[in-house]
Parts: C-alpha cells; structure tokens; sequence
C-alpha cells in the first residue's frame, strides 16, 4: 500500500495507476462501515484510493473540528489489511494552503435538515469532495447512504457541475444494539447511546406504521416524543420523510420510495439515522 501526503505523491501514484480508480473519501476514525465502502470500492475499480482528512471547512464554530477522533495508525492499519491501493491523507496546509475564497455552495438543499442546524456543512463538504475529485481523478466514489443528505448533495455536485464521477452508495451498517455505526458513537457513555437507540427504534416502529407517509412519520415521532421524556438528555431536532433525490418533504399521501430522515442531540453529540420507506 502506498501512502501519500502530497498533490506530487498522489499523482506520482495517478500516474502510474493501470485501469479504473474508486475512491472512498472519509475523516479518518475508520469503522466497520468505512470497511464496507472500501469493500465495494474493490467491486467497483481496479484500484481503491482511501483520502483521510478532517476538514475544518464542514465544522462549525461550535463544533467538533478539534477533538474530532483522529487515529492515523491505526486507520492505516485497516487499510492495508482491506487491500487499499493508496491513502492520501494530506496535513491542513496541503489541503488549504491558503483561506479560500471560491467555494462550493451547496445551495437550497445544503440549507434544510442537517444544512438548518450546522449552517456551512454541506458547503464545506462539497467544496472538499470538489478538491478530492481533482485531486484523485477517480472514476467512482463511494459514500455511505447514512449521510443520505451528503449522498444525495454529492449527486447533485457531480451532476450540476459535470464532474464526470460515478457515486456509488453503500446501505448502513448498524451494530447488534441498532444504532448505525460513527466515528461520532465513541463521544456516547454508556447512558447516552442508550439514549440514541431511540432513532433505530423510531425507524423500526416507522416501518411497523407504513401503510401511509403520515402514519409512518407520526409512529417515528411519537416514539421519539416517548424517548425524550424518558431520557432528558435526547432532544429530538428533526423526524421527516424526505424525496430521496431533492430533499423536499413529503406530502401525506406519497407514494413510492421516500427517506425517513432523523436527527437529535444526545448530549453533547449530534446522531442522525435514516431508512427508506416505500408507500404504495
Ligand atoms: O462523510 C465524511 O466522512 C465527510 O463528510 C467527507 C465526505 C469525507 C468529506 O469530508
């Protein structure tokens, strides 16, 4: 495996790359559902690119830029056993060797749901998949369907901007309790991800529900609405279903495949989940 700091590296490694290149973009803390899309990254290209940097651009002021878990051994570690072709994990200044003043702007779809409570993320995020995909010049890339916000502004970039990248997604990974997997669960104690099982129940009891959008929507939210009062430190932000493609809300009696997105804080940390829902 070859590892990387630099544009001079990466492309040196580019360069000299035969066949097709997929590549998994993440902040590092790798977990079993990085595993997975570098696992599907190997069914998609002949070559499978991993970019490991937190970037400060999708942090909010108040955020947690700084204590973000970084682990680069241990990350690196789990990439060579994986059969990664090349990590490119650039330092700070690599990545912006100056503030930028042209950036991505991830428009009405970046300012709803996650983009309402964390202004600037999905600017942030764009902006830094923008630069990975210059940088890398990969034929695919592959992000999780837990972000399905980013999953689905990431189509919207490579479509609106033609950037001639493929997205490939990859279904959530949970643990055995249910909740889906971060490198954010590790900030939970014991009590709090208790707490946070709440958005797999919701999900779950949505599911039970689906006979109509609003019935699955209500189940959802009422079984959140139970949870936060047997758990203070739940506060629920937001439990809509959602057209997949467009983020706009669904109306009461849609019909096809919608997204039940959720988010709370538990604690000091932000949890968000989703489940496609099909109404028929
Ligand atoms: O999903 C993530 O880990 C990040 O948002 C990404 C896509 C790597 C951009 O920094």
């Amino acid at each position: 495996m070859t590892q990387v700091a630099d544009t001079r590296g990466l492309n040196a490694w580019r360069n000299a790359t035969r066949g097709t290149v997929a590549l998994v973009p993440t902040m590092g803390a790798l977990h079993d559902g990085h595993r997975r899309l570098i696992a599907h990254a190997h069914g998609e290209a002949d070559a499978v690119a991993v970019s490991i940097f937190v970037n400060p651009l999708q942090f909010g002021p108040d955020e947690d830029f700084e204590r973000y878990p970084r682990d680069l051994d241990s990350d690196l570690e789990i990439c060579r056993a994986d059969g990664v072709d090349v990590v490119f994990a650039p330092e700070l200044h690599e990545m912006y060797p100056r503030d930028p003043e042209v950036t991505v702007s991830a428009g009405r779809m970046g300012a709803v749901f996650e983009g309402a409570s964390r202004p600037g993320h999905f600017d942030g995020v764009l902006t830094v998949v923008a630069k990975l995909f210059q940088r890398v010049r990969p034929d695919v890339a592959i992000f999780g369907q837990k972000d399905a916000q980013q999953l689905a502004l990431v189509e919207r970039l490579v479509a609106d901007l033609d950037l001639g990248v493929h997205i490939e997604s990859v279904p959530i990974v949970r643990d055995a309790d249910g909740l889906a997997l971060s490198s954010r669960n590790r900030y939970l104690s014991a009590a709090e991800r208790e707490s946070a099982l709440a958005l797999p129940r919701a999900l779950e009891a949505a599911a039970h529900e689906a006979t109509t959008a609003a019935s699955a929507q209500d189940a959802a939210r009422r079984t959140l609405a139970d949870a936060e009062l047997q758990h203070p430190e739940l506060s629920l932000d937001y439990a809509t279903l959602v057209d997949r493609a467009t983020f706009t809300k669904c109306s009461p009696d849609f019909r096809g495949d919608a997204v039940l997105v959720l988010a709370a804080r538990v604690g000091a940390t932000r949890v968000i989940d989703n489940a496609t829902l099909t109404f028929g």
